[in-house]
């Protein structure tokens, strides 16, 4: 009940989603595990063309059979994000072997959640987030954009996250610059691409109980399933909203604004209890 209340979710009707996505090419990354592997199997029922990327070729497959089973037309590119030579090679495979994308939804991501004072000797932390949350994903898109913006058509969807619309937390400063950066990116290029008719929808998921949130104790904190937050990427499929927020990270943050002393003791308690 809390978590309905917390976390409504707008599930699309089967005729609708399948009305936005049918014979529509959609990239997918991420698509091996959590809310990708979720939102793929609800893709390929509404009978997308469904593109998958992740690094794992054996997991990307796994998925690709269950999908083809159930009549789904999956393609698989076992990509390394962080690879950006790899990811320029993967865009114009895409763009050759399926002609244009319609649908473009970044979802693969990697999370860090780790302490300033347990990361100075850990650089590489920093890069590698940006790597994979921000960098390649931009790698992909320079070369898949123009295409959209020609055909004056696309939607592009990024997966983000609640994070940036809160109270900054601490230990998570990895993970939530790269995602910000990417978050920044995005809408600053959606300015742009909006007179081609290409359109964005930035979802800032909530907690999603899955591999990458399971190593952090959020015993307790109301989350979606990897499925509830599909229905999320399939409303944004769907309707095209500049934006999916929970609605409760508004109030929150004006508190921020206003007491900003009070929400970072409030954040730093949370964050010496291993809450946040
Ligand atoms: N879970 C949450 O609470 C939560 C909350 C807010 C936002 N998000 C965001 O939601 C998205 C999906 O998260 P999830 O919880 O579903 O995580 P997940 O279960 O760990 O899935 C992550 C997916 O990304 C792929 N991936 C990771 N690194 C990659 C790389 N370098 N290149 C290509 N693919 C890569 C993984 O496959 P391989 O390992 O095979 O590459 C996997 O398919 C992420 O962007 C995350 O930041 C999650």
């Amino acid at each position: 009940m809390a978590t309905r209340l917390l976390y409504p979710t707008s599930r699309p009707r089967g005729k609708s989603l399948r009305d936005a996505v049918a014979g529509q090419v959609v990239l997918l990354t991420g698509a091996s595990h959590g809310i990708g592997k979720a939102s793929a199997r609800k893709l390929a029922a509404a009978g997308a063309t469904l593109l998958l990327v992740a690094r794992s070729r054996e997991d990307l497959e796994v998925v690709a059979a269950e999908l083809r089973a159930d009549g789904g037309t999956v393609h698989i590119y076992p990509t390394d994000l962080s690879d950006f030579a790899a990811v320029e090679r993967l865009a114009g495979d895409l763009l050759a072997e399926h002609g244009h994308i319609d649908i473009v939804i970044n979802n693969a991501g990697k999370s860090i959640r780790r302490s300033i004072d347990k990361s100075y000797d850990r650089f590489h932390d920093f890069t590698r987030t940006m790597d994979v949350n921000y960098l390649g994903p931009v790698r992909l898109l320079l070369t898949l954009l123009p295409d959209m913006r020609e055909r004056r058509s696309g939607h592009i969807v990024n997966i983000s996250t609640w994070g940036l619309r809160m109270p900054p937390a601490p230990r998570w400063s990895a993970y939530y610059a790269s995602k910000g950066a990417f978050d920044c990116w995005l809408r600053s290029v959606a300015a742009e691409i909006a007179t081609d008719d290409v359109t964005t929808t930035s979802i800032y998921m909530p907690l999603v109980h899955t591999r990458m949130s399971a190593p952090t104790d959020f015993s307790g904190v109301p989350g979606l399933t990897a499925d509830e937050a599909a229905d999320l990427v399939c409303h944004a499929v769907t309707s095209r909203p500049h934006e999916i927020t929970p609605w409760w990270t508004g109030p929150i943050q004006a508190w921020s604004d206003l007491a900003r002393g009070s929400a970072h003791r409030f954040m730093g308690r949370a964050f010496r209890k291993g809450k946040a």
